[in-house]
């Protein structure tokens, strides 16, 4: 039977006590208003549970600590053993952040729906509340909007794929798409709801766009024809034209996403716009201010701090972490985002087998020593991003994810101080083997499993690679 001491992320308190309580056990379930929100108290006793929640969020973390207590098995699909017990004693718990995110990039490669609601029961395994879908990008548009069924019929798919990264010619010839529709989205904020996850989704302006470009030429620049659905990685230089018939497109879109997600946070991009000029800045502005005017706050990244006449928005900070302190001090909250920590898609060693050569080398433990240098009422958390450029199947993406993002997640959750001597044996003898019953093909702490590897995408170098894509 697992300790406490095999908890991950960890609690903030843990009193043992002598016994066990057999599980399945009844559990009584209490309220208890003056706990920290999304907080809990466990008190195990050979005679049963009480769950003291301050909410449904609490009850929820609770029930996921009750599951590893009770061994890797209770991750399984169905039982294979009857024999179960949890130890005795007392949790109280509850989150050092309230944005815990991570950004599932559904637009270079998409993720079927059973793929998405699969990752959200991985991140509220790890009591992660913020699943971030990048629904659009200048490879792909996720969603379908009423009245613009282009975004569909031509955005939604590319006639092929970059191999490797940006510099290289190499095509794979294979056509590559996917789309929700609105009930598929429905579905999907629902699941998270149930489990205390909220779908903050992104569609990404102006830069990004080529694919919305692709289906609807006059939202693009007049220099580029004929469009198509980007084939390549990297960053593209065609935005979106700031005129009012953009802004029209962009608040239909908007309408419709509004009436999918109801989460107060709506991510409009703003990232990586070479060339962009006062005109863009101003149709991100807008749109921010429109988003305020229906009561919700649009999530940008960090470059959007170069933009005049912004209404109070939640930055990414994303570039540095400086830019975390920017956008406080400009009146926006912040959810600290760092290329140099927490971008999953990065490779995790420097040895020749490990695929692909894009990014920051950063491996387990630099994400786990990752300590935001911020804080304060206006950093609402820490987001992991996976972006997918090189994560072509959700197999490549729970190799890229984990486990790091159990990394993330305890930073996200945890009390400050951590020790990675002290998380390293605690992950591997105890928190693997849950992944191991979820069926997460996560990197083995030694390195990929041959069929992990990607020998048909030779590194270009070993050494750590400054820039993404
Ligand atoms: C980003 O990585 N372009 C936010």
């Amino acid at each position: 039977m697992p300790g406490f001491d095999t908890l991950l992320p960890r609690p903030v308190s843990v009193t043992p006590l002598p016994g066990t309580c057999p599980w399945p056990a009844e559990i009584e379930m209490r309220t208890d208003a003056a706990l920290p929100a999304e907080g809990y108290r466990l008190e195990i006793t050979p005679g049963g549970i009480v769950l003291t929640a301050a909410d449904q969020a609490g009850r929820t973390h609770a029930q996921q600590t009750l599951r590893q207590l009770a061994g890797p098995d209770t991750f399984r699909a169905a039982a294979i053993s009857a024999e179960h017990a949890v130890p005795c004693g007392v949790i109280e718990d509850y989150p050092r952040f309230r944005w815990r995110g991570c950004l599932l990039d559904v637009a270079r490669n998409f993720r079927t729906k059973a793929e998405v609601l699969r990752f959200i029961d991985l991140l509220a395994v790890h009591k992660l509340n913020v699943l971030h879908l990048h629904l659009t990008d200048d490879q792909g548009w996720r969603i379908e909007v009423p009245g613009y069924p282009r975004l569909t019929e031509i955005a939604s798919w590319r006639k092929e794929s970059m191999v490797g990264r940006h510099d290289g010619p190499a095509r794979d010839g294979q056509p590559h798409g996917g789309y929700y529709t609105t009930d598929d989205l429905h579905e999907i904020v629902a699941y998270a709801a149930e489990r205390s996850i909220t779908v903050v989704p992104e569609i990404d302006v102006p830069g990004h766009a080529r694919a919305a470009i692709a289906a609807y030429p006059e939202l693009g620049p007049e220099t580029e024809t004929p469009w198509e659905v980007w084939t390549s990685w990297g960053v593209s230089t065609s935005l979106l034209d700031p005129t009012p018939h953009t802004m029209e497109f962009l608040r239909a879109v908007f309408d419709h996403v509004l009436t999918i997600f109801p989460s107060p946070v709506i991510g409009i991009g703003g990232d990586e716009v070479p060339g962009a000029t006062a005109a863009h800045g101003r149709l991100v502005a807008d749109l921010a201010t429109y988003l305020g005017t229906q009561g919700r706050r649009a999530f940008g990244w960090d470059e959007v701090l170069d933009t005049d006449a912004l209404p109070p928005m939640v930055i990414g900070a994303w570039r540095d972490e400086a830019a975390g302190p920017r956008a406080v001090t400009a009146g926006h909250d912040v959810v600290l985002c760092p290329e140099d920590h927490v971008y999953l898609d990065h490779r995790q060693s420097d040895h020749p087998d490990e695929p692909i050569p894009v990014g920051y080398l950063r491996t387990l433990e630099d994400v786990y020593s990752y300590a935001p240098a911020v804080d304060g009422p206006h950093v609402l958390g820490v987001q992991a991003q996976v972006w997918s450029e090189h994560l072509d199947s959700v197999r490549r993406v729970d190799y890229a994810a984990f486990p790091r993002l159990c990394a993330v997640a305890e930073i996200a959750w945890s009390p400050a101080h951590r020790d990675f001597a002290e998380f390293l044996p605690r992950l591997r003898d105890h928190h693997l083997p849950r992944l191991d019953a979820l069926g997460v093909e996560y990197r083995p702490l030694d390195g990929p499993h041959p069929w992990q590897t990607r020998p048909d995408v030779p590194p270009t170098s070993h050494r750590p690679i400054a820039l993404r894509a």
